[in-house]
């Protein structure tokens, strides 16, 4: 049984978090997000022309979204280049942006999103989703709603919010991990991946777990961009 936590969080806790957008000068809209020890900083750039042009859609644009984890955002230096995490990462990611965006008011466009782990502790896919939603809105696309994404899971038989690394790594305790992102205004979930195993009672409780801790990162997501635009107003 898991009764306490590795770093003596409350099981419905979430790390500390932070949340700040126009971060990347030269992009249209960009995002950083932190949360505990893992850190995503995502740009985007477009709409634009679609190249190349057989990905081209008449009636909609297309996002194309690349994830990578920098060489020193993990202990033993991330191998260089896109290996099968990252292409699935990625997907993953512009599936759920694709929820979000309204696609239709770009035809024949490309949006272009880059993100990328500057520290990784676990939790990397959600950061980088949350990230990119708000370099969205940043970059002044227009949203059914911002995405909020997080993992919660369950060590031990206990259902936990926001693992670490080490916790995931609790292979002996059963560590399962469920990475999930919302649109909250809509009800909507736009990321859902399970790594390990759990009953149906157990993912109802996880799920409600996540989806608290969703709209806490919500709110801050929201706060960082009321900020900036009323920077922008004072400037
Ligand atoms: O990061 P996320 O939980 O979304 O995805 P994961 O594939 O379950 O990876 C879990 C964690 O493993 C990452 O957040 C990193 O902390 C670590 N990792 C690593 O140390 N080196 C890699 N090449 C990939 C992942």
């Amino acid at each position: 049984m898991y009764e306490k936590r590795l770093d003596n969080r409350a099981f419905d806790a979430l790390r500390p978090m932070e949340a700040e957008t126009g971060v990347v000068p030269n992009a249209k809209g960009s995002a950083r997000f932190r949360i505990g020890n893992t850190e995503a900083v995502a740009a985007v750039y477009g709409p634009e022309e679609v190249k190349p042009k057989h990905f081209e859609k008449f009636d909609k644009g297309i996002i194309l979204c690349k994830y990578d984890m920098l060489p020193f955002s993990v202990p033993d230096r991330a191998k260089p280049g896109f290996d099968r995490r990252d292409t699935e990462i990625s997907q993953v990611i512009t599936n759920a942006l694709n929820r979000a965006v309204f696609l239709e008011e770009f035809p024949r466009s490309m949006i272009t999103v880059r993100v990328y782990v500057t520290q990784a502790d676990a939790g990397t896919r959600c950061a980088s989703l949350t990230a990119a939603s708000m370099a969205c809105a940043d970059a002044g696309l227009p949203m059914r709603d911002l995405i909020a994404a997080v993992a919660a899971g369950s060590i031990g038989g206990k259902t936990c919010l926001d693992l670490t690394k080490e916790e995931e790594d609790l292979h002996e305790e059963g560590a399962t991990d469920v990475p999930m992102g919302f649109l909250p205004s809509k009800d909507e979930i736009v990321l859902l991946q399970l790594d390990g195993k759990v009953t149906r009672e157990q993912l109802k409780e996880v799920l409600a777990v996540g989806k608290k801790g969703a709209m806490e990162i919500y709110e801050l997501e929201k706060e960082a961009l009321k900020r900036r635009v009323s920077n922008e107003s004072k400037s």
